[in-house]
């Protein structure tokens, strides 16, 4: 399927492990930071990626029908102007310790650490989550649906049994490399954060 519709990408797509998500979203308890109810952007704390796109297919196969409900927010162009600014100074020394500590599977870079800050920073104002412009849609039982999950500002609100699949994609292999979210950071930071 992402062969067929975007044939530019197949090429350098990295494959990641299919997960299976059998547990019921609405009654799920966590923490603020780990909480998926809550707007975010996907940026993962010992991941670092580098740039690299996060592309996710999901499914739902709920067996009972019932929808998958999502909150999709604003444009990232405008999420990185709000939060860019507040976030703390990266530090390469504190990188390079989080890595020799093995906290991070590689070195985070300061894309990493603006992107993480940006999940952060969304998932912790309950005023952003109220009055942040977005909507609601429900994918229906059996539909399929595609998104940079790095860059398209999410909530699962409901739902339950989904299959995903992610895919990794260089910021080079994009029909548009300057509006992925590094290309955007790039532009609004005024400088290289790779
Ligand atoms: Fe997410």
């Amino acid at each position: 399927m992402i062969n067929s519709a975007f044939p530019k990408y197949s090429e350098n797509l990295r494959l990641a492990p299919t997960s299976f998500r059998p547990k019921e979203v609405e009654t799920r308890r966590q923490s603020i930071r780990a909480d998926d109810k809550r707007l975010h952007v996907d940026a993962f704390p010992s991941r670092p990626n580098q740039g690299e796109r996060i592309l996710r297919v999901f499914l739902n196969i709920n067996p009972h029908g019932k929808s998958r409900v999502w909150r999709i927010g604003e444009p990232f162009e405008d999420i990185a102007q709000k939060f860019v600014p507040i976030i703390k100074k990266y530090h390469p020394w504190r990188a390079r310790l989080l890595k020799a500590l093995r906290v991070t599977k590689s070195l985070r870079s300061e894309y990493d650490h603006l992107m993480l800050g940006i999940h952060d920073q969304m998932k912790q104002s309950d005023e952003y989550q109220v009055t942040s412009e977005q909507i609601t849609y429900e994918f229906e039982s059996g539909s399929v649906w595609v998104c940079f999950s790095d860059q398209t500002a999410h909530a699962a609100m409901s739902g339950q049994f989904m299959m995903e699949q992610t895919y990794h994609l260089p910021v080079s292999s994009l029909y548009t490399p300057s509006s992925s979210p590094l290309g955007i950071l790039q532009r609004q930071t005024n400088r290289e954060l790779i």
